[in-house]
């Protein structure tokens, strides 16, 4: 049987795929006041602001690749049962190969009713040939079309699934994230207690301290290279 990773990825996972990171310097949290186009309140205030802005990031994601650390993780597919938890709404890890992707999150590429952002009935898909979600659009319930975003103040429904997938898992590794959002960031408390912790950040998170953490302290593409060495090192992580 193949050990079971679990992963938590972040911002910083795709930075090196030319995306902006939230609360790093110059981040897009900085340019784009986070209570504007990332809540409830921001999108009933200007739906067309928050329309535009994920508008702009479609466009820049259907540009983009997935970077030397998607590629990694998806080819350790071949050697562990992966699932990786991301906080990201784009799609690399997918175009990378990764096939056990949670996006706690949302997805980029999705628009759904802004009644029920979760109604899997109005969930869709954005062609390529259509990707701005336009001033007035509507979903199929008649609401305006959303971006299907978690925004602050939201549930996060896939958070127990989550929760359930780090608490199986052998080792939980954590990847470009500052930890600084809940309840994503609580799911580092769901891994068993016996099982290693890997984090891979080129900054200093802050991790509980109640748990030993191992730190690779790069970027995500060299991080990951260096993570598949550690992995072999840990018995605990063979094949049985
Ligand atoms: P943050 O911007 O808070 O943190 C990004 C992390 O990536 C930081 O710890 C950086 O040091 C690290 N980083 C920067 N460049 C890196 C690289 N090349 N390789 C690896 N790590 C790098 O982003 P998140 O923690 O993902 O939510 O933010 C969590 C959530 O807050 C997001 O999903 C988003 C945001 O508000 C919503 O929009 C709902």
């Amino acid at each position: 049987m193949k050990p079971k990773l679990a992963l938590l990825t972040g911002a910083g996972m795709s930075a090196e795929s030319g995306f902006s990171t939230f609360r790093d310097k110059g981040g897009l949290w900085e340019t784009h006041p986070v209570e504007q186009v990332a809540t409830p309140e921001g999108w009933r205030a200007d739906p067309e602001l928050v329309n535009n802005f994920y508008n702009g990031l479609r466009r820049q994601l259907v540009d983009a690749a997935p970077n030397a650390g998607h590629r990694l993780l998806a080819e350790m597919e071949r050697d562990y049962e992966m699932t990786i938890i991301t906080q990201n709404v784009d799609d690399l890890h997918e175009r990378a190969g990764s096939t056990h992707v949670i996006h706690l999150h949302g997805e980029l590429m999705k628009a759904c009713s802004s009644t029920d952002p979760a109604d899997p009935r109005h969930i869709v898909t954005l062609p390529l040939d259509h990707l701005d979600i336009r001033p007035g659009e509507r979903a199929g319930d008649g609401s305006l079309l959303r971006p299907f975003i978690v925004w602050f103040g939201e549930p996060v429904p896939l958070i127990g699934t989550a929760a359930e997938v780090v608490s199986a898992a052998d080792a939980l590794i954590v990847i470009g994230t500052s930890l600084a959002v809940y309840p994503a960031a609580g799911l580092i408390h769901a891994a068993r207690p016996d099982v290693p912790i890997f984090l891979i950040d080129p900054n200093e998170v802050g991790t509980p301290r109640d748990r030993h953490v191992h730190v690779i302290r790069d970027v995500a593409s060299r991080g990951v290279a260096t993570l598949i060495e550690a992995l072999r090192q840990q018995p605990s992580l063979h094949s049985s």
